[in-house]
């Protein structure tokens, strides 16, 4: 059986046409849309209707769609496709649910969701939405028009064949892998393409902005000139942009000419590619990360799929979030040159602050992964990257130690710069490891590099004062520090609830945490726990008996003792003395805590371990909401009073306490549903 029709598996445009026409009305956001598709993997959705068996790399079946005895009913799950080679039906995972479910693509697409329970929302389109949608479409088909026009020059035009072709045969990229990255020739005339385009019914407004044309006083002409075209594909493997290579040594011009940013092209969003990668990516869970183009298309060319490029410009978080959602190991290959490999230790910081795991491989000297993927098999180069590859803590440790040969004030420098790397590890399991493993490495006590750790998470949290060297664990997570300008507000539940947490609970194991002076877990008690939470975001009681008592715990836990309640039920403040018997008395807000006969509660296990996070983030979630509602009203006074430096800095406030609002909402959420 022949399964030559899988080899186009880049999606075309009549697709989307479909997909628009059923869109302009009702809206599902195209992140959700991207969700869905990227989640649905074909053979398990198949498989939910027809059984299927395993054939080499695809997978046979009885064809839902006609009659048969003998399978001709074939799924390709690298492909994302099925097809029946009987009746002839064929197309992706929404495609089949539609056939299947006689579902419109939107039906469809919302079968998906449930199954993968992705939540969908629907909006009505506005006018100027569905202009827009209307725009990048247009632009999309554009460049897939652009791209045939390119590959057609590359493999029919003289021109093309003699430069272009005869180019990358010399350079050793194999036809079937042109053909899969569908590379091209822009030829030298100055305006070839822009006419065939105008000429066939292309709009002169999306040449623009798409890049590929650029107007003068003389009309429009070609970006691209003389070049070898890589097409750029978004995640769905649509054409979104070109890089065009210079043919000639000319030193002069610069070597890669990219398309500029536009509706459907965000150069830092995006990774050369991702498209062509992402199944390799989560079938082997890792991910390989290389400069450039030539890069990838040489690695696949050697059996190595799993392979994106950022193209030449330092990494962006957004790219990194990119490879975060199909894996969360990387590993960055270098080629040997020491400055370009000090340069990135930077951008590699932030992929750890994603809390992926970084490895590193470096390349022989003045090999980068296309020319070493050239001079050895396939199998070598696998087995090269596989056995080199190293962790990058470790990697970073040795290039930098080797740089200072013992100087003992270049290495102090060093341990700092190591440390500031480990400590942006958010899983303090992972950092512990790190900090075990370095300080073989530099020679170092792990205490003292816990002790710089802790004063780079100190610095960042924005306070001076080191009250407290524990670090913990539900604290570590990633909500901002309410600001300063946040003005404290009196919310009388849950001031009241947390002194109720003390009475009642202050000797109670909280939260297993790191001490970040001795490297040792120790067991955060309830008073400590919620002591460091307020004194954290610098909170105060604005009840005065309430921070009474609520300073007296502090004051003694400074001296490493946690009060009793029997202090507070004879203190010597009367209003103290109150306050403590009828909370004491009456376990009135804690009642649920608490069974008929005065035993504590069980089950759900150790409820308080999340009533208590749940109360105190309720607690500076009505602080914020405040200060929001202030913020709106600042707005719309230095709206009236058009003071616009004001309005510029309340925006920005206004943003961050909604950002400030949004986590903590969703802090909520994992604490209930653990
Ligand atoms: N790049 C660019 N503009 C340049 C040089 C480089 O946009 N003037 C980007 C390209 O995306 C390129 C990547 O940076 O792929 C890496 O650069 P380089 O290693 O010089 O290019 P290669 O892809 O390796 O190309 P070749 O092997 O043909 O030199
Ligand atoms: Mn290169």
């Amino acid at each position: 059986m022949k399964i030559a029709n899988f080899k186009n598996s880049i999606p075309n445009n009549s697709d989307n046409f479909y997909l628009l026409k059923l869109f302009i009305k009702k809206l599902i956001d195209q992140i959700t849309i991207q969700r869905i598709i990227d989640s649905a993997e074909i053979v398990d959705v198949i498989e939910d209707f027809v059984s299927l068996k395993k054939r080499g790399t695809n997978f046979l079946g009885l064809c839902p769609f006609h009659n048969e005895k003998t399978p001709s009913f074939i799924v390709s799950p690298g492909k994302g496709i099925f097809k029946c080679f009987g009746c002839g039906k064929g197309g992706n995972a929404v495609h089949f649910v539609m056939e299947h479910e006689h579902l419109t693509y939107p039906d469809a697409l919302k079968f998906l969701a449930k199954k993968y329970q992705i939540p969908v929302e629907e909006k009505e389109a506005t006018p100027e939405e569905i202009a827009q949608i209307n725009v990048r479409e247009s632009l999309l088909i554009l460049n897939s028009f652009a791209q045939k026009y390119f590959s057609d020059k590359l493999m029919h035009d003289s021109e093309g064949i003699s430069i272009g072709l005869a180019y990358l045969k010399e350079r050793g990229f194999q036809s079937h892998i042109v053909n899969k990255f569908q590379l091209g020739y822009s030829p030298e005339k100055a305006d070839t393409l822009s006419n065939d385009a105008v000429n066939s019914g292309y709009k002169k407004e999306y040449l623009l902005k798409t890049g590929l044309s650029i107007e003068s006083e003389k009309g429009i002409f070609d970006r691209f000139r003389g070049r070898v075209m890589f097409p750029v594909h978004n995640l769905s493997g649509r054409v979104v942009a070109f890089g065009g290579r210079i043919l000639k040594a000319n030193k002069e011009v610069a070597k890669y000419l990219n398309s500029p940013e536009s509706e459907i092209y965000h150069k830092s969003d995006l990774l050369y590619g991702i498209f062509f990668a992402k199944n390799s990516i989560v079938k082997l869970d890792s991910c390989y990360l290389v400069e450039g183009y030539t890069d990838v298309i040489s690695l696949h060319q050697n059996g190595i799929e799993n392979v994106v490029a950022s193209s030449g410009t330092s990494l962006t978080q957004n790219q990194i979030r990119l490879i975060n959602r199909f894996t969360k190991n990387i590993t960055v290959l270098y080629d040997g040159d020491m400055a370009g490999i000090k340069a990135s230790f930077r951008s590699i910081d932030m992929i750890l602050e994603q809390g992926m795991n970084v490895k590193v491989l470096l390349f022989p000297d003045g090999d980068d992964p296309d020319s070493f993927s050239k001079k050895v098999s396939a199998t070598e180069l696998q087995t090269y990257i596989e056995q080199n590859q190293t962790d990058f803590i470790r990697f970073k440790s040795q290039v930098l130690l080797d740089d200072c040969k013992n100087d003992p004030i270049k290495r102090a420098t060093i341990i700092q710069d190591i440390v500031k790397s480990i400590a942006i590890i958010p899983d303090m399991i992972i950092r512990a490891e790190y900090v075990r493993e370095c300080s073989i490495l530099l020679n170092t006590k792990e205490d003292s590099l816990y002790f710089e750790i802790n004063k780079i998470h100190t610095a960042r949290k924005g306070s001076t004062a080191q009250k407290t060297l524990i670090q913990s664990n539900i604290q570590n997570s990633t909500a901002p520090p309410i600001p300063s300008y946040v003005s404290q507000i009196y919310s009388e539940p849950e001031e009241k609830e947390i002194i109720s947490f003390l009475f009642n609970f202050a000797h109670l194991p909280m939260d297993e945490t790191l001490d970040l002076e001795t490297g040792e877990t120790k067991l955060l008690k309830v008073a400590e726990y919620i002591i460091k939470d307020l004194e954290d975001e610098d909170l105060e009681f604005q009840n005065m008996v309430y921070r009474k008592v609520f300073e007296d715990y502090q004051k003694f836990l400074y001296q490493g003792n946690i009060l009793e309640d029997k202090f507070f039920i004879h203190h010597e403040e009367e209003s103290i003395r109150m306050l403590a018997t009828d909370i004491l008395s009456s376990k009135h807000s804690l009642s649920k805590f608490w069974e008929k006969g005065g035993a504590l509660v069980e089950k759900p296990e150790d409820v308080y371990k999340q009533t208590i996070p749940r109360t105190l983030i309720i607690f500076k979630l009505k602080i914020i909401q405040v200060a929001i509602q202030n913020t709106h009203e600042e707005i719309n006074q230095a709206q009236k009073n058009n003071d616009l430096p004001l309005l510029g800095e309340l925006m920005t406030r206004f943003s961050t306490l909604c950002e400030i609002k949004k986590i903590l909402a969703e802090k909520i959420e994992r604490i209930l549903t653990p």
